[in-house]
């Protein structure tokens, strides 16, 4: 049986509290993720395979809803800032709220019809990410971007489309600026390119 309890988060180093699970990504698990590919294995002896983001769940597998923080560096490979891997969740009919606790960064997301928004991500702003939306997360600052998520229990990951085929657009640094731009080895039906 389930108890209310009241979870403990951090909206600074985003420790959640009591938390279920948890999980690092490093850049050499990455790999395929960023366009400069030699960029990419430089800085994962330069920088001794730094820790691109954590993700802390708080989820109960009886219940219908869960929560928890992402905890994404920041950095660059190349002239892309770092991201997460990105995902269409399995059921498509589940969507997902980031709720910004602090730094700042970009959501990108694409429709299953081929359409690219973005969400701006600093504190107070919370992104609705509807339905069959996939969704990537880039911290875009030079401070720590650490955001509440909560989804449906049941919502599951697909990761194999994106990682595949990559997203329609790129987020990078240009001149000092953030820019977002067209990705040049995006596989999917150039048609639909928006
Ligand atoms: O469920 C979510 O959308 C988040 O918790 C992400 O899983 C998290 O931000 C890590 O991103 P990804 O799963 O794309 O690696
Ligand atoms: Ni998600």
């Amino acid at each position: 049986m389930l108890f209310p309890e009241g979870v403990a988060i951090d909206g600074v180093t985003g420790s959640v509290q009591p938390a279920t699970a948890r999980y690092a990504k490093r850049l050499s698990e990455l790999r395929g993720l960023f366009q400069d590919e030699r960029a990419q294995e430089r800085a994962i002896v330069d920088r001794d395979d730094p820790v691109v983001y954590e993700v802390i769940d708080y989820r109960k597998a009886e219940s219908d809803l869960c929560f928890g923080t992402t905890i994404m560096s920041p950095g660059k490979v190349g002239a892309e800032y770092y991201m997460t891997r990105g995902h269409f969740h399995q059921r498509r009919d589940r969507g997902e709220a980031y709720y910004t606790q602090s730094g700042e960064g970009l959501l990108l997301l694409e429709s299953r019809a081929g359409e690219s928004r973005t969400v701006e991500m600093r504190p107070g702003v919370c992104a609705f990410i509807p339905p069959d939306w996939a969704h990537r997360s880039i911290n875009t600052g030079s401070e720590k971007l650490v955001f509440v998520w909560f989804c449906a229990t049941d919502a599951g990951h697909e990761y194999g489309e994106i990682r595949e085929r990559g997203m329609r657009r790129l987020v990078v640094e240009r001149d000092g600026r953030m820019v977002v731009t067209d990705n040049p080895k995006f596989l999917g039906d150039g048609s639909k390119l928006a």
